[in-house]
């Protein structure tokens, strides 16, 4: 079960980095040439938004089977123990947190522009926290 978990959450990673860089630069592009907000934009924003939350039911269930959350007083001691019980879902669930964020402005603001604008913004951010909590782990980003 354990394994099973972690697998799947570190293969869907490949998934929600590709989604993010893929929505990134078309949203960039899109912003440059004053383009419409079209429904494939609408689509492409509501896949990364699943697959972040996708990472976000498996990480949590990961979080009370994995044998590296533990909440005892050498855990902050412990480099290792202290990143997958601290920093790990704590960085993670801020960047799912800024996803749903630039999802909820998607579906409010009026303008085009702007909706393209805030997805830029927004998952500039969320790649910067993302690579460094895997970075962080110490077990690579890829
Ligand atoms: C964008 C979201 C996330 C990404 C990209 C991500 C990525 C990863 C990666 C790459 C690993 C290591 C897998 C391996 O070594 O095979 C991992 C492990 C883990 N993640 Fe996440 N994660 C995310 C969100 C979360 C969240 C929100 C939580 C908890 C609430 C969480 C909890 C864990 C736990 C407990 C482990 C297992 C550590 C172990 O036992 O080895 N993750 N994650």
């Amino acid at each position: 079960m354990y394994n099973i978990l972690l697998q799947s959450h570190s293969g869907i990673r490949y998934l929600v980095i590709l989604l993010l860089f893929f929505s990134l630069i078309w949203s960039f592009v899109a912003w440059l040439r004053n383009a419409k907000f079209s429904r494939f934009d609408n689509i492409l924003n509501l896949t990364t938004t699943i697959s972040f939350h996708l990472q976000l039911i498996l990480g949590l269930i990961l979080y009370f089977t994995s044998p590296l959350v533990l909440f005892k007083s050498e855990t902050m001691n412990n480099e290792i123990l202290s990143y997958w019980t601290i920093w790990h879902a704590f960085m993670m669930i801020i960047s799912i947190a800024l996803v749903t964020i630039a999802r909820i402005s998607v579906k409010k603001l009026q303008d085009d522009m702007r909706k393209h604008q805030s997805i830029v913004i927004y998952y500039l951010l969320v790649i910067v926290i993302v690579f460094s909590a895997l970075l962080m782990s110490g077990r690579g980003i890829m």
